[in-house]
């Protein structure tokens, strides 16, 4: 039994192997979004999710969940507005980027401040652009809770992501 099985099965009384969880988890198929905001800092700040999820038409409500330990969490916890940039199948390299370590991830890429101020992404299958509405703690994640204010779409093929790799619709 690994270390990481012990912790959880503690955890609630729950029997649970974290790579079991992973995996079904893994086992939804999504699309690929890169949820962006402004720092304080005066920079674009954004990361890879598949966390995704439209809430409510009515009002228009979406959410994002980050890791605590992301580096982006701090620029989401402090800002009154973020995109999701949701990515085509042309735009795996961009999905890679903003999931790397790289110091700059939006360097060379082409994006400018949408209507709230937030990053928009030049070329995304779809944007939308969302004042922050709530931040909820869950886990070692923050659930950060949006209202959609202005929302996009173009033709094109989403990126898919299931059970760990990126996959394009056939
Ligand atoms: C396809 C894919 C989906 C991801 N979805 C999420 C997510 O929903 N939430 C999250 O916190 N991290 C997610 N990640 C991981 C982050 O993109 C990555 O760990 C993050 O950019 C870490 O960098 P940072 O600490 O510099 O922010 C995902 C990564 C990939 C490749």
């Amino acid at each position: 039994m690994s270390s990481d099985h012990a912790k959880s099965s503690s955890y609630l009384g729950l029997h649970l192997n974290p790579a079991e969880f992973r995996k079904a988890c893994g086992a939804f198929a999504t699309g690929v979004a890169v949820a962006a905001v402004m720092g304080r800092d005066g920079k674009p700040h954004g990361l890879t999710v598949n966390s995704f999820t439209s809430v409510s038409l009515e009002p228009p409500l979406v959410l994002v969940c980050i890791g605590h330990k992301a580096a982006t969490h701090g620029p989401f916890s402090s800002a009154s507005a973020f995109t999701v940039n949701i990515l085509s199948e042309e735009q795996r390299d961009l999905s890679a980027r903003f999931a790397s370590s790289h110091p700059n991830r939006f360097e060379g890429v082409d994006w400018y401040e949408g209507e709230l101020g937030a990053p928009v992404l030049n070329g995304a299958l779809a944007v939308l652009e969302c004042e922050m509405r709530e931040r909820m703690e869950a886990g070692d994640h923050t659930i950060f809770l949006g209202l959609v204010r202005r929302a996009g779409v173009r033709d094109g093929a989403p990126l898919v992501y299931f059970s760990g790799k990126y996959r394009e619709l056939k």
